[in-house]
């Protein structure tokens, strides 16, 4: 099993409790991941902006427990999400445990208190999964440090990653910055579909510091969740295309981010959001997660890089709201532009100004 090496011996420790902090950023996949084997394996490559801005700071509190519970097969914890104790977010986490106590044996001699907040607010319809399960894996990592502090800052990151996957496909990709790939590529040499690899090849200093403006144009909670929409890709008719199409784009924005061709970036960036956004309309059942607003975005950014000559370009993830993509030279122009002209499509007009950050942080 290529994922043997992240099994850690079940030792009975003695560390008594603890506790470590991590910050986490959240990220903009380019190439989407969308579709997905069993146990989180991606059925095809996907690459990310990691934010800067938007993140996860976690804390894992824990302390060991008495040896008669020890053997119960369910880890004990409490979640604390911006000061209120949330029994909400309790499924999603215990399933997280569930799914890396094969790899973490150890975590069955603590019991825990996960205390977390968001830097965005947490109704802005930007996903926390990517950077909340990723800011508890690295927690997570911490504590398996002091238990084998032999452990290379390699395999630290590699480990983290492949276990904040598990708990969400894309938080493997928001432990690193400042570009991530996950799933095997053949043009990219280490490439995995177990955990993502900061993107190794030549890049352009344009995209170092790109700009990320997150427009809200809508808040709410998303009608169909990812996990859902990745099921769908099961049986649907374009999926083999699709699968392929990723990988191509993949090809193509290799040379792109080598000699910073920002026209082609475009081009491979909007297709990939109009083909994810294409493959929900396209499932049985059919689901659109656009509304008019998102729509109207799409339609003046259009026009602005047409009448600007600035290149300034869309994406989407699962939900409403529109990414605005461009280059940090041309920041003024465009926050002046989504004062002026875009604020009206953005729910009560807010928005989040983001760029492209340097990934996880312990504290
Ligand atoms: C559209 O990572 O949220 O944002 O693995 O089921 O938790 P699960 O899905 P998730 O899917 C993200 C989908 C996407 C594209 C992307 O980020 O690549």
């Amino acid at each position: 099993m290529p994922d043997k090496e992240f099994v850690a011996a079940n030792i009975n420790t003695a560390v008594e409790n603890g506790s470590v902090s991590w910050e986490a950023p959240s990220n903009i996949a380019l190439v989407k991941y969308w579709g997905k084997k069993e146990n989180q394996i991606p059925a095809n490559p996907s690459l990310s902006f990691t934010l800067k801005n938007c993140k996860t700071t976690t804390k894992l509190n824990y302390v060991k427990v008495s040896e008669d519970h020890q053997n119960s097969e369910e880890i004990n914890f409490e979640v604390v999400f911006e000061g209120v104790k949330k029994e909400s977010f309790k499924p999603k986490i215990a399933s997280f445990f569930k799914r890396i106590l094969p790899y973490c044996a150890y975590l069955k001699q603590f019991s825990f208190e996960v205390v977390s907040e968001n830097s965005f607010p947490h109704s802005s319809g930007i996903a926390s999964s990517a950077s909340g399960m990723s800011a508890l894996a690295l927690c997570v990592m911490s504590l398996e440090k002091s238990l084998f502090p032999e452990m290379s800052e390699d395999f630290f990151y590699k480990k983290a990653s492949f276990l904040a996957r598990l708990g969400s496909g894309s938080a493997g990709r928001s432990v690193k910055g400042s570009m991530v790939v996950w799933g095997e590529h053949k043009d990219i040499l280490l490439s995995s579909d177990y955990y993502g690899i900061e993107y190794p090849l030549k890049t352009d200093a344009v995209f170092k510091d790109y700009q990320d403006t997150v427009l809200l144009v809508d808040k709410g909670i998303k009608q169909v969740s990812s996990t859902v929409g990745h099921d769908l890709m099961h049986g649907h008719p374009f999926a083999e295309a699709r699968f392929k199409q990723a990988n191509d784009h993949l090809s193509e924005l290799i040379p792109a981010f080598e000699k910073g061709d920002i026209q082609s970036f475009i081009k491979i960036v909007e297709s990939e959001a109009l083909s994810l956004h294409s493959m929900m309309m396209s499932s049985d059942p059919y689901f659109l997660l656009m509304k008019p607003n998102t729509l109207a975005l799409i339609h003046k950014i259009w026009e602005k890089r047409e009448e600007s000559g600035i290149p300034v370009c869309f994406t989407l993830d699962a939900g409403a709201n529109v990414h605005m993509l461009y280059p940090a030279e041309y920041k003024k122009e465009i926050l002046e532009f989504v004062k002026n002209e875009l604020v009206v499509y953005c729910e009560n007009g807010h928005y989040i100004c983001d760029e492209v950050g340097e990934g996880s942080k312990m504290l």
